[in-house]
C-alpha cells in the first residue's frame, strides 16, 4: 500500500517519530551517554541522527537492542564480523586462549608465527607485521614505504579511506589527516588521471595506496582495467604499490587482488583477519618488508603492545584455517553476488542504486538514480531517503549503517536475505511517488 506522504520531509517526520517511540530505552542512554563522550560517541561511523540505537548484545547473526528489538544484523561491524557474534570455532578458540594461555604475555609467542604463515599463504605475502587496527597498518605501510624508496609523497584517490587518519573525502583530504601536505589525490576509476598524477611526481612518490572496492563510498568497485593501470604506473616510477585489503580481504580466497590479478607490493589487512577482535597487519615483498627486520642495522622501529595480542591471534588463525576457508570464501560471495543482483532488480526505475562485490553492499539513494557510480562526485545523495530507508529498515527488523552500507555475516540464512529483499520492494511500492526517478 503506498504512503500519503507527499514529501519526503513529512514521511521523514513521522518514521523519526516512530523510532524515537520504538527506542526510548536508546535515547534515555544516549543522553546520558553525551555526558562523558562527545555527542555521546566514541565512533564516528556509528552515529545515527535522530540519535543513536544502542545494542545490547548479539547471538549468531543477530544483535538484540536496549529496547528489547531484534535485528538480523547486515551491518556485520562494518565487515570485521564476518564470523558473527558466537561463531563455534571462534569462541572455544577464545575461551581455551583465555584459560590455557592467558592474555599478553609481554613476548613472542607461536600464536603470531602461526597466524603469519597462513596469512602469507593465502595473500601471497613474502612477509608480514601485525598492527592493532586498519589504520595502523596504512600508516607502517607508508612509512616503510618511505624508508624503501627515500621519497615522502603518497598517491592516494578522491573518496579513498584508509583509516581514521586517512580519509580523502569530497573536500579533498580529511582535516585531521596526517601528513596533510604529503598527499597527491587523484580521481578513481579515471586511468589517465591517475597517470598523470603519478608519473609527473616520479621522483618524489614513495608509494601509490589505493582501494579495490572504495568502502566508504559505501562500496564504488573500481575497474579491473583502472587497477592494473595504477599498478603498473606506480612500478614504472619506482613507487611502492600498497593496496588496501582492509575490507576486501574477505571477497576471495586470496583476496580482491586475486579476482583483479594483482600483484601488489604491499597489502594491507585488518577487519576479521582477527577473528572479531581488534586487528590489522600489512605485509608483502621480502625486500621491502626488511626495513622492519629487528637484526637489520638502521631499520625501522614498529612497536604496539597489542600487535600481538593473544585473543587476535589465536581467534585470526581460527577462523581462517577452520571457517573461512577457501572454499567457504567462494560460496558465501556467490550468496552475495545474488543478493546484490536480486536487491538490483527490484530497485530499478527508482533513485535507489545498489553498488558492491560479493558479501559486500552499498545502498544509495540518488536524486538522479544512476545505476553506475564511478568516482565519489558521482554520487549526489538524497539524504532524506537515506535517512527515511534507515529508519524503517530498522522497523522491520533488519540492521543497518545508516550511510548504506551493508556485509554480511557467515551463515545468515538465505531466508532473512530474501526477507530483505521483500521489505525493500515494500519500501519502495509504500514510497513510490517519493523514490521514481522524474
Ligand atoms: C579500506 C579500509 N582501510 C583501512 C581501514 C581502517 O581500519 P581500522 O578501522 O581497523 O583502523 C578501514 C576501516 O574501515 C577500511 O575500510
Amino acid at each position: 500500500m503506498s504512503s500519503s506522504y507527499s514529501t519526503t520531509a513529512e514521511a521523514l517526520e513521522a518514521a523519526r517519530q516512530r523510532f524515537t517511540e520504538r527506542n526510548l530505552a536508546s535515547l534515555k542512554l544516549h543522553n546520558e551517554a553525551t555526558e562523558s563522550l562527545p555527542g555521546g560517541n566514541t565512533r564516528s561511523v556509528l552515529y545515527s541522527a535522530p540519535f543513536p540505537v544502542f545494542m545490547n548484545s548479539g547471538k549468531g547473526y543477530q544483535v538484540f537492542s536496549e529496547d528489547g528489538h531484534i535485528y538480523t544484523d547486515l551491518v556485520a561491524e562494518l565487515t570485521a564480523g564476518l564470523y558473527g557474534h558466537s561463531q563455534p570455532h571462534i569462541l572455544s578458540t577464545l575461551q581455551s586462549t583465555l584459560t590455557e594461555t592467558g592474555l599478553n604475555l609481554g613476548a613472542t609467542t607461536k600464536l603470531e608465527m602461526q597466524h603469519a604463515r597462513l596469512l602469507c599463504e593465502r595473500f601471497g605475502l613474502g612477509r608480514v607485521r601485525f598492527t592493532n587496527s586498519g589504520t595502523e597498518a596504512t600508516l607502517h605501510a607508508i612509512m616503510g614505504a618511505r624508508k624503501y624508496t627515500g621519497r615522502r609523497k603518497i598517491v592516494v584517490f578522491g573518496g579513498g579511506y584508509h583509516g581514521a587518519c586517512f580519509f580523502f573525502c569530497e573536500g579533498g583530504s580529511a582535516e585531521n589527516n596526517v601528513d596533510r601536505e604529503d598527499w597527491i589525490i587523484a580521481r578513481y576509476n579515471d586511468i589517465e588521471d591517475a597517470k598523470s598524477k603519478i608519473e609527473s611526481h616520479a621522483t618524489e612518490i614513495a608509494a601509490v595506496l589505493v582501494e579495490g572496492m572504495q568502502g566508504s563510498g559505501p562500496c564504488i568497485v573500481g575497474d579491473h582495467e583502472f587497477l592494473l593501470a595504477v599498478q603498473e604506473s606506480a612500478r614504472k616510477i619506482g613507487a611502492v604499490f600498497i593496496f588496501d585489503e582492509v575490507m576486501t580481504s574477505r571477497l576471495a580466497p586470496g583476496g580482491l587482488q586475486e579476482i583483479v590479478g594483482l600483484k601488489p607490493d604491499i597489502t594491507t589487512l585488518g577487519k576479521w583477519l582477527g577473528g572479531g577482535i581488534t586487528f590489522g597487519a600489512f605485509g608483502g615483498r621480502e625486500d621491502m618488508m626488511q626495513v622492519y627486520d629487528p637484526r637489520v642495522q638502521g631499520g625501522l622501529a614498529h612497536s604496539g603492545t597489542f600487535n600481538n595480542n593473544t585473543l587476535g591471534m589465536a581467534a585470526g588463525h581460527a577462523g581462517l584455517s577452520q571457517v573461512y576457508t577457501a572454499d567457504v570464501a567462494v560460496e558465501f560471495n556467490k550468496t552475495g553476488d545474488k543478493f546484490r543482483k536480486k536487491l538490483q532488480e527490484v530497485s530499478k526505475g527508482t533513485k535507489m542504486t545498489v553498488t558492491g562485490l560479493g558479501t559486500i553492499l552499498g545502498i544509495h539513494w540518488l536524486v538522479d538514480g544512476r545505476k553506475e557510480l564511478r568516482t565519489l562526485e558521482d554520487r549526489r545523495e538524497d539524504k532524506g531517503l537515506l535517512e527515511l530507508f534507515w529508519l524503517e529498515m530498522l522497523e522491520d527488523g533488519f540492521w543497518i549503517t545508516q550511510r548504506g552500507s551493508l556485509a554480511l555475516i557467515l551463515g545468515t540464512p538465505e531466508g532473512e536475505l530474501d526477507r530483505f529483499v521483500e521489505v525493500v520492494k515494500k519500501f519502495l511500492e509504500k514510497y513510490k511517488t517519493l523514490v521514481e526517478v522524474r
